[in-house]
């Protein structure tokens, strides 16, 4: 992998998130935010209704690596009707690497659902996964697992308290949002996005929702901190100007 800025040169997933600490960032209200996603050149987030089919091994690696560097993972309720995540970081190794600095053994999962209406039998709910679901739905989930517990809010969810609530009651430092796209362009509404991680891969579709549904109040400024290549992949991070 070649990085184009700011320092040209080779590097790997591995040597360009070795120095990055989005915990130390955190301030007192909430965590550190940032946001990932994979896009088409024509900055749609999905190919036949989901993402996997968008970007390569080396942008899987790059999403695996960024979880190993977060307190909590984020995704909204359509992304988990999607996707039906299971455990968010798999592997033992990059378990015990989180330890060593300092971070919870498996990130919090954090999920967004006014309806409550999810994939109960999604392998999250049954593996062991710590997850917290914010809901501003009355009735009750399927029974659950002791590791999932829920949150509620009244007539919808208040993101900003919801990313409060994480930092002061949960002891979230950093948050990884995974999408998808409507909770994205809320977060950026909100003024509550810190960066964004977008790999452009080398596609056109066409179709599918852009990585972000929903009008912002203003145009948000973007300042490029890195750009990297793969082929004919490219991975930026953008930070909030
Ligand atoms: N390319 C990528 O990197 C990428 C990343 C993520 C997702 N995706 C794709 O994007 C699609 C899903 O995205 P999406 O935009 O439809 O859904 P989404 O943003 O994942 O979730 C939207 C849902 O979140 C809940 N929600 C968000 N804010 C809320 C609030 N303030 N109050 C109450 N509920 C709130 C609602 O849940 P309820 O429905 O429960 O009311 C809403 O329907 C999938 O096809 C997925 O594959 C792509």
């Amino acid at each position: 992998m070649r990085r184009l800025l700011p320092d040209p040169g080779e590097t790997t997933v591995e040597q360009q998130l070795d120095g990055y600490r989005p915990w130390e960032e955190a301030g007192g209200e909430r965590p550190h935010l940032a946001m990932n996603f994979a896009a088409t050149v024509d900055g749609r987030a999905t190919i036949d209704g989901r993402s996997g089919k968008i970007g390569s091994a080396t942008d899987t690696a790059m999403l695996v690596g960024l979880r190993t560097r977060f307190d909590a993972v984020m995704i909204g309720a359509g992304t988990m009707r999607a996707e039906r995540y299971g455990r968010v970081v798999g592997d033992q190794a990059k378990r015990e690497r989180r330890e060593r600095l300092g971070l919870p053994h498996d990130p919090l999962v954090v999920i967004v659902s006014g309806r409550l209406d999810l994939p109960w039998d999604a392998p999250l709910f049954s593996d062991g996964s710590r997850v917290l679901i914010f809901t501003a739905a009355e009735e009750e989930p399927p029974a659950l697992a002791s590791s999932v517990r829920v949150v509620r809010h009244q007539g919808g969810i208040d993101l900003t308290a919801a990313l409060r609530h994480l930092r002061q009651e949960r002891g979230v430092r950093s948050l990884l949002c995974e999408g998808g796209p409507r909770l994205h362009s809320q977060l950026w509404s909100l003024g509550l996005v810190d960066e964004l991680f977008l790999t452009v891969a080398p596609k056109l579709t066409g179709a599918g929702p852009s990585i972000l549904e929903g009008e912002l109040p203003g145009v948000a400024d973007l300042e490029l901190e890195w750009l990297l290549a793969e082929g004919s992949e490219l991975f930026g991070r953008y930070r909030r100007r």
